[in-house]
């Protein structure tokens, strides 16, 4: 089965690539001009439903399947932030290096040198027949050090519970296992055998 991805963000992509091999995954870039997709809603879900419902209307093409992943980052001492905003959070161009020091900066700013955190996948899988969406969690602690380069985004900071060492510094293996989207898309995947 096709499962056409609704993001272009290449630390996404190569993810769901890797943890989904039963699936030829493609980056709707790869079928149609890249457009902007403006994720206003509140939640996770919901903007996860916006960039999917807007891709597979624009393919016009109702044996696709298309699935979009939104996703981020929150922080307990910033009641939560960056969370839903979490790819525009040292603003809009914004690399993602700029939100990794932006984000340490302002924990380390609240006084403290680390904070409870979580990352939340929600995916949205939209069919012809059906809009569905899915899940996952990871907890940890966020630190105001980056360390190691692997992983994207806000890895470096992030020590995964039951670890001592970042997302930047564990292998890839160990993130496949525990990732927030990891979980969101096992779920997708019983999601996709019920259709
Ligand atoms: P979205 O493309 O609007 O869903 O933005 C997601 C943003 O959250 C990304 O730009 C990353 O900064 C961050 N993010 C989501 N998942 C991860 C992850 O697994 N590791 C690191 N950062 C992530």
């Amino acid at each position: 089965m096709k499962l056409v991805l609704a993001t272009s963000n290449k630390g996404k992509v190569r993810e769901i690539k890797e943890l989904c091999p039963e699936y030829e995954v493609i980056p709707y870039s790869e079928l149609i001009k890249e457009f902007e997709i403006v994720e206003d809603a509140e939640t996770f879900k919901e903007n996860a439903l916006i960039k999917a419902r807007a891709v597979y209307k624009a393919l016009d093409d109702d044996t696709l399947v298309v699935i979009a992943d939104d996703s981020g980052i929150s922080v307990d001492v910033l009641d939560g932030a960056p969370g839903i905003f979490s790819a525009r959070y040292g603003g809009v161009d914004a690399s993602d290096k700029d939100n990794l020091y932006k984000l340490m900066q302002d924990i380390k700013e609240r006084g403290f040198e680390n904070s409870p955190a979580h990352y939340t996948a929600a995916i949205a899988i939209v069919t012809k027949e059906s809009e569905r969406t899915v899940h996952g969690w990871m907890y940890g602690t966020a630190l105001t050090k980056a360390k190691g380069e692997g992983g994207f985004g806000y890895d470096p900071m992030f020590i995964p519970e039951g670890y001592k060492q970042t997302l930047g510094e564990l292998e890839n293996e160990i993130k496949k296992k525990l990732s927030h989207r990891s979980k969101a898309l096992a779920l997708m995947k019983k999601v996709l055998k019920s259709l």
